[in-house]
């Protein structure tokens, strides 16, 4: 082979790796393209084009060419809609001319404005997902429900590592909740006013929704009680930032109704939660509660660690009366919820880890009740 040749046969190769790049290229583009119009159109009415592509970015694994066009299309809509306030904000006043939306387009994500983004990535979807179940479709066998329920299951997994930290997949977040016995309860006198339960939360691997609902309600914790004394549960009014009740009936079979879980009330489920005081797994699992779909169940969240062996959740079951307690005396009352995590090695904070490695991640405020 001679000189020229070799240049020429060098020269075609080069020819054909720019062909299959350009086409790997435009590939990618039209896959790109397809998945942003496959995607649920729902997403892009409730939350505009750009957390539709974030659920994608998110949840898809197109890689790091897909997100850095996201990225690239989100600045863009982000500098779009900075001029669009400036506008609004010069229209309504001349004089306040400052708009929040000056920041510079550049900037890097922070932890707080990601926390910001999957949070209301979370919201919509959740809103979806409450649209479809009110529909009255069986949300456990239908595939477009499946499909939004993973979607709120996933993102929801990444907004309560973002808000609680991550901890190692082994453990779980815990929440401490704060007793306090009346006079009304019977031993008032031989037994101690407070009293602690140490409730392990489920994992967030299999049921994350119920899971962010309860941490949810621990971190702005108003006041409860519990004020339902039945032979199976014993339930609790709870009063936080968390009014609505979940979005769904979160279920898995692996983590069923057994003495001493947890499980948010009625249907749809919660925010009042109950304690199982006795293996409830066919009385609140599939099919029970209701006729008509044979696979929804109470969703649940966790399960009591310390309060069963230690004669707590016996005292409380001694509250005077049966069923729904009317009279606001006889209550036990929840004063405080503490969220508990592994303390991580990275972490720098003095607080002494429990027996079990936990710190406080947060707690609510007391309430201390009127006389
Ligand atoms: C609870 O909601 C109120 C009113 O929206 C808000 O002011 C407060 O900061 C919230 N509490 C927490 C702990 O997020």
């Amino acid at each position: 082979m001679g000189y020229d040749s070799n240049i020429k046969s060098q020269k075609s190769e080069q020819r054909q790796r720019i062909v299959i790049v350009v086409s790997l290229v435009a590939l990618s583009a039209a896959f790109l393209v397809m998945v942003s119009l496959l995607s649920p159109p729902g997403l892009v009415r409730s939350n505009g084009v750009v957390n539709n592509r974030h659920v994608d970015a998110v949840t898809s694994s197109l890689g790091k060419m897909a997100a850095s066009v996201i990225v690239a299309k989100n600045e863009k809509n982000k500098l779009l809609r900075g001029e669009e306030e400036k506008k609004k904000t010069k229209k309504k006043s001349d004089a306040s001319a400052i708009s929040t939306s000056d920041e510079p387009p550049t900037a890097a994500l922070s932890d707080t404005s990601k926390l910001e983004e999957i949070a209301t990535l979370r919201s919509n979807l959740e809103a979806q997902v409450r649209s479809i179940k009110a529909t009255g479709i069986i949300m456990e066998t239908d595939k477009t429900a499946l499909g939004y329920t993973k979607k709120l299951q996933e993102v929801t997994r990444q907004l309560i590592s973002l808000r609680y930290g991550q901890i190692p997949s082994n453990q779980n977040y815990r929440v401490e909740m704060e007793l306090e016995f009346q006079k009304t309860i019977p031993d008032y006198s031989e037994s101690t006013k407070y009293a602690t339960l140490l409730v392990e939360l489920a994992p967030i691997s299999i049921i994350p929704c119920s899971v962010y609902n309860f941490l949810e309600i621990a971190r702005t914790w108003k006041h409860g009680a519990f004020h339902r004394n039945a032979g199976h549960v014993l339930q609790a009014i709870a009063r936080s930032n968390i009014t609505q009740s979940m979005p769904f009936q979160e279920y898995d079979e692996s983590y069923p109704h057994k003495k001493g879980t947890m499980g948010y009330a009625g249907r749809p489920s919660g925010p009042e939660f109950y304690i199982s005081i006795q293996d409830n797994t066919d009385a609140h699992g599939p099919g029970s509660q209701q006729k008509y779909n044979p696979y929804e169940a109470d969703s649940l969240f966790g399960t009591v660690i310390r309060g069963m062996e230690d004669g707590t959740v016996d005292r409380i079951h001694t509250m005077p009366g049966r069923e729904f307690i009317n009279d606001k005396e006889k209550w036990v009352l929840i004063r405080r919820m503490r969220i508990l995590v592994p303390k991580s090695s990275d972490n720098d904070e003095e607080e002494e880890p429990d027996e079990d490695g936990y710190v406080e991640f947060s707690k609510s405020p007391l309430v201390i009740p009127k006389d």
